[in-house]
């Protein structure tokens, strides 16, 4: 299959948290400044988020509840004109999230064109929404994520090489558990949370299958500024480590 090289780029607490009270600890910040500046190493034309990251920090929030009904629109891909080759791609299943429009623009980082992954699911009245910002979407999977088929579509239909996903915890295992992550870039803290609520780099929702747990190689380890520590991992091939034998 034809697809980008993937990416899982993340910062993380020394207890595997992504998210939580520590983020906003002074011990925290330089760290971050240097997860910020290692997301253009990898040299990607476009970052991947899941819906719950979308709507904390990308998106709109969410679209209006109640949208106006529609005629029906095919459940065809739409790829709107863009003046610039950097993307955003938001995972957005039921087509939920909230737009102005159809580029995102953030302090520090490149003018990003959004693409939305919808399913067959999502409503007329949504695609109506989307079309009026004239934001590109493309269809991955009739009610569940396709994740194969989103990166098929992703470098068919707009040339992407390669691909950063960047959280939250639900969206990286999705892509890890359907064997299309390569590579997992990991800026840890030096912080510990230890609350037990907090997303993880990793998260097993309940609706995807019951996979058996992955291994990695060690590529690479750097001291980073402020204590930080950057591991380079790749993804080790299912049955050559022998993991489905052990598990199942
Ligand atoms: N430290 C970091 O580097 C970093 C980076 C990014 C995010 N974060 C943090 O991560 C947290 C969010 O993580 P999260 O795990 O809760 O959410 P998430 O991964 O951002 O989004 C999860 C949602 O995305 C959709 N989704 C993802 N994979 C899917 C699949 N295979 N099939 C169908 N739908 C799928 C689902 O939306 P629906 O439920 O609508 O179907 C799912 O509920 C936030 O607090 C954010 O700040 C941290």
């Amino acid at each position: 299959m034809e697809r980008p090289y993937v990416i899982c780029h993340m910062l993380s607490s020394l207890d595997g948290k992504i998210d939580g009270g520590y983020m906003s600890m002074p011990e925290n910040v330089p760290v971050r400044g240097e997860y910020g500046r290692l997301r253009e190493f990898f040299g990607c034309q476009a970052t991947l988020y899941g819906t719950v990251t979308m709507q904390g920090s990308y998106s709109a929030g969410l679209a209006p509840e109640s949208l106006p009904d529609q005629e029906k629109y095919p459940r065809k891909d739409y790829i709107a004109k863009s003046d610039v080759e950097n993307y955003i791609i938001s995972l957005d299943p039921q087509g939920i999230l909230g737009w102005n429009a159809k580029y995102i623009e953030k302090k520090g980082r490149p003018k990003a064109h959004v693409v939305e992954v919808l399913t067959e699911q999502v409503s007329d009245a949504y695609l109506s929404y989307l079309q009026k910002f004239d934001i590109s979407y493309l269809f991955a999977g009739k009610k569940t994520l396709d994740c194969a088929l989103l990166l098929q579509k992703l470098k068919t239909s707009f040339g992407i090489k390669r691909l950063m996903i960047a959280g939250g915890g639900v969206t990286n295992w999705s892509f890890l558990q359907a064997g299309v992550l390569d590579e997992l870039s990991l800026v840890i803290s030096p912080v510990a949370d230890g609350n037990t609520t907090s997303v993880s780099i990793f998260e097993w929702p309940d609706f995807l299958p019951v996979k058996p747990p992955v291994a990695f190689t060690l590529k690479e380890v750097k001291k980073l500024k402020g204590d930080g520590i950057w591991l380079r991992y790749t993804v080790k091939e299912r049955g050559k480590a022998g993991y489905e034998q052990l598990y199942f």
